[in-house]
This record gives C-alpha cells, structure tokens and sequence, in this order.
C-alpha cells in the first residue's frame, strides 16, 4: 500500500503497550452503565486509574443480534484502543450492524446542526473489488464485506465549508461504533483527492451537489493491531501558545 495522504505506517513516536498496559486496557468489557467518578454503580473491571470510569457506549435499541457484552464498551476504552483494521475476516456483519453504524454516523455534531451527509452503503462484491482495484489506497476494500462511503450534500450545509468537518465526526463516529460493536474499521481517505472523488462519483453515480469525503470499511477484523499510546504532553498548551 502507498504511504500517501495520512494514511501509511505506524507512527514511530507511539508507544506499544507491553503487556502492563494492555492489561489496563482490556479490549473487552462488560459495562453497561455511565460510570462517574463518586457514583457506586456496578461496573465493569476496568477503570481509568481511581478517576472517572468512563461513558458506556452501549445498546442504542433494544432488539439487537449481539449478546449485551458483546456490544458494550466504554467510550474512553473505544477510543484509546481503536485501530485501523485493513484485514478482515470472510464472514459478513451481523443484520443490524449497519443500522447501527449509520445511527452512530447521524448521531454525530454538525455546524447549525445541519447533518449535511448522505450514507451509501457498499456490499456488493462487484463494486468493493472495482475500488480496490481503481484506488491503491481502498486496496482493504478487496476483503471488507462492507463499505460505508459518506458524502456531504451542498445543499444541505448551513455554514459554507463545514461539511467537511461534519463528515468526518460521522465517520469517526462510526469507526468507534464498530469497534465498541467487536468490528473492525478503516477509513480510507477520499476528499480532496480529485481523483477518487470523481472516481467515485463516476463508479457510484453521485450527483454534482454530493461530495464523497470518505469511505469507510468493515468487517469482522483479521488482525489485532497492538494498542498504542499517543499522548504528547509537548502538544499540550495552557491559556499562551
Ligand atoms: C482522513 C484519513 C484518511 C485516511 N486514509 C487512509 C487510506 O486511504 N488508506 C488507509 O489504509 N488508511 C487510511 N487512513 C487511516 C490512517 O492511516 C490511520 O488512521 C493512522 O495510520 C493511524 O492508525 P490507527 O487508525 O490504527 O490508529 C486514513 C485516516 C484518516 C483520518
């Protein structure tokens, strides 16, 4: 794979935990409730040292495929132990897994709150292979069961230029479902590349007024890359740069 855009190796300044910290953080859990800091609700085993045990990203509805510990993951141990998935195993999501990525997606923030997206969701092995094969840097998408590739419609923007912005938290937002759900997710990077934009646009049959900004991949992972650690204190400034 290229090592353009962001995408490419692993960034050397991480740290790979040993297995202390994996330890800590285990990729699993159990919790089911929104855990602060003071409060004695049941929890789950894990915690952020003695502080705040976290917000449980947990069952959106009630009627779903997953046992409740499958789904179920605090929000900080989501996002401190997401990784990019670009291996995936044959089997294809569970029925609703979508539904759920998609509610994710749409649950994200937006300028004016103006949810200037639209959803196409990819699961015809035809068109995924047609990407990989068009685009080096979607070549995952030769093995994902499914794609999600979020665009931002012009006319739904309030605020000029903030779809982009607005896109790309629903994308977020739906590779932390996933991997809160036991999947696997990649973003592969579309805007503001010309080419894969209007690549797409051509493959998919997009209309001028609908950009797409990113394609999303996902499966169940075949792959379990190492949990990193990013935090830079140098980055951090207080109140003066
Ligand atoms: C805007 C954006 C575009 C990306 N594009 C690609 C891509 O085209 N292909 C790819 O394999 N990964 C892509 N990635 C994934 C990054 O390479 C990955 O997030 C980064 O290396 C950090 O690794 P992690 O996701 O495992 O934490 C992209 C990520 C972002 C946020």
């Amino acid at each position: 794979m290229k090592n353009s855009d962001p995408s490419g190796p692993p960034d050397r300044r991480e740290n790979h935990l040993g297995e202390a910290g994996r330890g800590f953080w285990s990729r699993r859990s159990t919790a089911t409730l929104y855990l602060i800091d003071g409060y004695t609700l049941p929890y789950s085993t894990y915690g952020i040292g003695q502080g705040i045990r976290g917000i449980a990203i947990h069952g959106i509805a009630d009627s779903h495929p997953f046992r409740e510990q499958d789904f179920t993951m605090d929000a900080i141990q989501a996002i401190l132990t997401r990784r990019s998935i670009r291996r995936f195993e044959e089997r294809g999501l569970p029925p609703d897994a979508i539904d759920r990525l998609l509610e994710a997606a749409m649950a994200a923030p937006s300028a004016r709150n103006a949810q200037p997206w639209h959803f196409i969701v990819i699961d015809e092995r035809s068109i995924l292979l047609e990407i990989a094969g068009r685009f080096p840097n979607a070549e995952p998408a030769r093995y994902a069961p499914v794609g999600i590739l979020v665009c931002g419609d012009s006319t739904l923007e309030l605020s000029k230029g903030y779809w982009i912005i607005d896109c790309a938290a629903a994308a977020q937002n739906m590779l932390l479902a996933a991997h809160a759900m036991g999947l696997g997710g990649l973003w592969t990077g579309v805007y503001p590349r010309e080419q894969r934009v209007e690549g797409l646009r051509e493959l998919l049959g997009i209309p001028e007024h609908v950009m797409p900004h990113s394609l999303l991949l996902f499966g169940y992972p075949a792959e379990t890359p190492p949990e990193v650690r990013r935090y830079h204190p140098d980055r951090i400034h207080r109140n003066r740069w």
